[in-house]
């Protein structure tokens, strides 16, 4: 079935993603992004309307405009350091713009929402894989942003019958070079492209933060998956919400973790060379390990990831990073 979709952060790099498996679903896309950190050129699939979540009226002229059938959205700010010196932005952009939003959905009788949530709700790690149930303690303003956008879901779906889809992703990652998309952050903080950039000397040295946490080899663990993986957890949570009303969550992972060290290896095997790296100091907000139970998602909304191996999610952002398009962001 066909539906007019508005994907608010279509622009980034996960939106990216997502708009490009729903037009090749034969879905209606509509980008909304403020282009803070998004890129004009990511946009292929679907009208771009320019517009910010803090500009009420212009969301509201945006929902005149257009019927939708539903919402993703992926407009946030994202950088768990960078929340703990600018937690005003967070809470901000990611709650008052999720607020702005709801209100508009409200208003046009939009009743469906998918929405970017994250591991960082959690915290701390209590148990080795994290399944939905996990204790939510989020350790910097980011997971708290999130979490509370979360927990005004659970309100709306009693006051005003909102139906909704938290998906928790952990370590989005990859690309699809062949479409035109892949991660062009101008402020690159993520460890899988700032390897590959250190491989191609366009990142400088690699900086591995922390060599002393209760892991195997004393380095972070992540759970990565791969962001086409996400895009069609998205597809699904929307079909999902026609037979289950109310708010829900899922987290959405491969289930594996691997280590930085590990990491740096993966990619040094798919670029071909070695990869040098200096030892820093941690990093603040970083949790020792991240891996994720999807049982829930497979089990609920059928979930089928296809990228379920690190080397290929690497290799497809490496055939990103080595020929980027023009519009690539040179590093700050
Ligand atoms: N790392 C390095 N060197 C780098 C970059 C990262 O050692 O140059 C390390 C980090 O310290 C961390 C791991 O690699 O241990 C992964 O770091 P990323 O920045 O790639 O990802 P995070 O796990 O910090 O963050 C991601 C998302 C967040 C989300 C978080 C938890 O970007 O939005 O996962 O779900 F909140």
């Amino acid at each position: 079935r066909n539906r007019s979709i508005l994907v608010c952060g279509g622009a980034g790099y996960i939106g990216s993603h997502m708009t490009q498996w729903l037009a090749t679903q034969g879905h209606t896309v509509t980008v909304l992004d403020n282009l803070s950190s998004g890129h004009r050129q990511a946009v292929h699939w679907g009208e771009l309307i320019e517009a910010d979540l803090l500009d009420a009226p212009a969301l509201e002229q945006v929902f005149r405009r257009k019927r939708f059938d539903a919402v993703m959205h992926f407009c946030a700010r994202s950088l768990v350091g960078e929340s703990i010196t600018k937690p005003y932005d967070y809470y901000a952009n990611n709650v008052t713009g999720t607020l702005n939003l709801l209100e508009t959905m409200r208003r046009h009788d939009v009743n469906k929402l998918v929405f970017s949530s994250t591991a960082a709700i959690f915290g701390n790690p209590i148990h080795d894989v994290m399944d939905e149930e996990h204790p939510k303690v989020p350790i910097n303003p980011y997971g708290a942003s999130k979490l509370m956008s979360e927990r005004i879901f659970a309100d709306a779906a009693q006051a005003y019958g909102l139906h909704s889809v938290a998906l928790r992703y952990f370590n989005a990652a990859g690309a699809l070079p062949e479409h035109g998309i892949g991660e062009a952050h101008a402020c690159e903080t993520h460890l899988i492209p700032n390897v590959l950039r250190s491989a191609l000397g366009t990142g400088g040295m690699l900086k591995v933060f922390g060599h002393d946490y209760a892991t195997h080899d004393g380095t972070c663990i992540r759970d990565y998956v791969h962001v086409q993986d996400l895009a069609q957890a998205h597809s699904l949570a929307v079909d999902f919400m026609d037979e289950n009303p109310g708010a829900h969550a899922f987290n959405l992972g491969n289930g594996q973790g691997f280590s930085v060290r590990e990491v740096i290896s993966t990619a040094a095997a798919v670029v071909g060379r070695s990869i040098p790296y200096e030892v820093a100091p941690r990093r603040a907000g970083d949790p020792a390990s991240l891996v994720a139970s999807s049982c829930k998602a497979r089990a609920q909304l059928g979930w089928r990831p296809q990228w379920t191996e690190l080397e290929p999610i690497i290799e497809s952002a490496w055939r990103w990073h080595r020929n980027p398009p023009q519009w690539f962001p040179s590093q700050a």
